[in-house]
C-alpha cells in the first residue's frame, strides 16, 4: 500500500463520486477505479458498499478513510519540517512570547549574532501554543514560551524556572514598601491574566499557581496580551503576576514586587520539531547556556 493509494482513496471518500474524485486528482476514472479495487485486494476488506451511488463508505472504510486522512496529514506535515530543515542553514527564525523580549531574549540574540554572522535570524511574536503549529508548519526553527504542552512532534526543553512577580500600579498601597508581597493579598484585588486565548496559556499556568494555593482573587480580567495587562494596571485597573523578566519593561506608572513564595515559577521553554538536531539549533543552545553562566542564572543542560 502506498501514499497514492491513500489519496486515492480519500479522494473518493471525501467527494462520494468516482467522476469527481477522478477530476480532482487528475486522473481517469479506470485507473482510479483499478486502484481502489487492489486496495481493497490488497487489504482483503470491502472498504466501498457495492453499487451505491452516492458512494457510501463500510464500516472498515470509515475507519481506513479516517486513517488515511490523518496520514496523509502527517505526510504534509513530514515534507514542509523536512524542507524547513533543510533549509536552517542560512535562516533561523524565531518564535517567542512577549514575556521573554523584557528579560533575556535581547541579549541571546546579540551573542548569537556575534558569534554566528553568517545565520539570518527572524522573530515571530507568538504564544506557546502558536509556536508548536508553527513549528510543525515550518514557519519558525525554535519556539522559546512558558506552557509545558505535549505533541508527539515536538521536543521541548525547559531552559529553567523562571520566578513570578507582581506588578501593581504605582499608586496603590502596598507599591510603597518595597518587600516582598504573598500571593494572598489577590484576595482582595482584581487580577489581570493574559493571554486570553489561545489556551491553555499563561493566564492558566498563574491561575494554576493560584487555586493551587486555594487563593481565589477578588475579581479576574482577561486580556490579549502582556502589554495590555500592564497597561491595565498602569491605569489602576488592577494588578498582574508576571515573570521577573517583565520587570526589564521600566514604566515610572507600574511597580513589579517581589513574591514572599519561592515556588510560583513560570517555565522558559526551548522548542524545536523532534529530531531536529541541526547545528544551528545547537549552536543556540549552547548560547543561551553561555549568557546564563555570565548572569549567574542556575539551570539543568540538556542537549539536543
Ligand atoms: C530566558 O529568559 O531564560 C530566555 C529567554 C529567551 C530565550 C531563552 C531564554
Amino acid at each position: 500500500m502506498e501514499l497514492r493509494h491513500l489519496r486515492y482513496f480519500v479522494a473518493v471518500a471525501d467527494e462520494k463520486n468516482f467522476t469527481r474524485a477522478a477530476e480532482r486528482l487528475h486522473i481517469a476514472q479506470p485507473p482510479l477505479s483499478r486502484q481502489i479495487q487492489q486496495l481493497e485486494e490488497e487489504l482483503g476488506v470491502e472498504l466501498i458498499e457495492k453499487g451505491t451511488r452516492p458512494v457510501k463508505l463500510t464500516e472498515a472504510g470509515a475507519f481506513f478513510h479516517a486513517h488515511a486522512q490523518e496520514l496523509l496529514a502527517k505526510a504534509a506535515e513530514l515534507k514542509t519540517m523536512t524542507q524547513r530543515v533543510g533549509k536552517i542553514e542560512r535562516t533561523l527564525s524565531i518564535g517567542f512570547v512577549a514575556s521573554t523580549l523584557y528579560g533575556l531574549l535581547p541579549r541571546i540574540v546579540r551573542s548569537y549574532r556575534a558569534q554566528h554572522p553568517e545565520v539570518e535570524v527572524t522573530f515571530h511574536e507568538l504564544t506557546t501554543m502558536q509556536q508548536i503549529k508553527a513549528l510543525k508548519d515550518g514557519v519558525i526553527d525554535v519556539g522559546f514560551g512558558r506552557v509545558k504542552s505535549e505533541d508527539p512532534n515536538i521536543r521541548r526543553i525547559v531552559l529553567r524556572e523562571e520566578r513570578l512577580v507582581m506588578a501593581l500600579p504605582v499608586a496603590h498601597p502596598r507599591a510603597a514598601s518595597s518587600d516582598p508581597l504573598s500571593l494572598v493579598d489577590l484576595q482582595s484585588e482584581t487580577l489581570l491574566v493574559y493571554p486570553k486565548t489561545p489556551r491553555p496559556s499563561f493566564a492558566d499556568q498563574v491561575l494554576s499557581v493560584l487555586s493551587e494555593r486555594a487563593i481565589v482573587p477578588l475579581k479576574i480580567i482577561e486580556v490579549r496580551e502582556l502589554q495590555i495587562a500592564i497597561g491595565l494596571v498602569a491605569a489602576g485597573q488592577g494588578v498582574a503576576i508576571v515573570p521577573e523578566s517583565v520587570q526589564g519593561m521600566r514604566r515610572d506608572d507600574v511597580v513589579f514586587r517581589a513574591l514572599t513564595d519561592r515556588h510560583a515559577v513560570s517555565p522558559v521553554m526551548f522548542s524545536v520539531r523532534k529530531l531536529d538536531r541541526t547545528e544551528e539549533l545547537q549552536k543556540m543552545l549552547a548560547v543561551i547556556y553561555d549568557v546564563y553562566d555570565a548572569a549567574g542564572i542556575s539551570y539543568i543542560r540538556e542537549t539536543l
